[in-house]
């Protein structure tokens, strides 16, 4: 399924479209994330955050509304990382989270990376999804030293540095080949 041909999908006779995210999303998406970051679920950032990696997210949007929202951010030639993957509680459970990440899957495919990572609580979820837990590294000792000057707070925990670890505890690091 192609993010430039949103497909629909029923929710309690509505449709869900997931759809590249607009600079006008990026409150709705801080909406979606606030209650899940003020739980250490996912990484808080600033909003020029957002707004600087707008073009990494999709929105899932019903009847006008923002639902979901989705991210994947490439962090090396072959690798990226699905980021700030948020349902809206109200409308967990309807495969809405599914249809984003099959959005990003295919997106990162597009963008030339062969594997994913994500640091997530939500191991079911994207077990059932082909991801699988990782120990250590996914990347060499050459490209972990270049990831090491990155000023993005996602890559310092993606390198599981010890000044990010209290973000991280009980999160686990898993990894998806394409
Ligand atoms: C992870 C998350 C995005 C999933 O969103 P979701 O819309 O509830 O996801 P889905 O509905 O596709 O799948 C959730 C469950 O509903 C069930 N489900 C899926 N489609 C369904 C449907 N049409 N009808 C009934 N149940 C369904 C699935 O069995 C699935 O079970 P699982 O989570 O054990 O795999 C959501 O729980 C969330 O926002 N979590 C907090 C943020 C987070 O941790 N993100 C990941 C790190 S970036």
């Amino acid at each position: 399924m192609a993010t430039s041909s949103p497909e629909a999908l029923p929710l309690d006779g509505e449709s869900v479209t997931v759809r590249p995210a607009r600079t006008a999303d990026v409150r709705a998406i801080r909406e979606l994330v606030a209650p899940l970051a003020e739980r250490r679920v996912l990484l808080a950032k600033e909003a020029v955050a957002y707004y600087e990696t707008v073009g990494d997210f999709v929105v899932a949007e019903a009847a006008g509304r923002v639902v979901g929202c989705g991210a994947v951010h490439v962090l090396w030639e072959d690798l990226g990382e699905i980021r700030t993957l948020a349902v809206d509680p109200a409308a967990a459970g309807r495969g809405i989270g599914s249809t984003i990440l099959g959005h990003l899957l295919e997106r990162a495919g597009a963008l030339g990376v062969s594997r994913l990572f994500c640091l997530t609580f939500e191991t079911g979820f994207f077990a059932r999804h082909g991801f699988v837990p990782i120990d250590g590294q996914a990347v060499d000792p050459a490209v972990y030293a270049e990831l090491l000057r990155s000023y993005d707070e996602g890559v310092a925990e993606f390198l599981d540095l010890e000044r990010v670890k209290p973000n991280t505890l009980g999160n686990t690091r898993m990894l998806r080949h394409l």
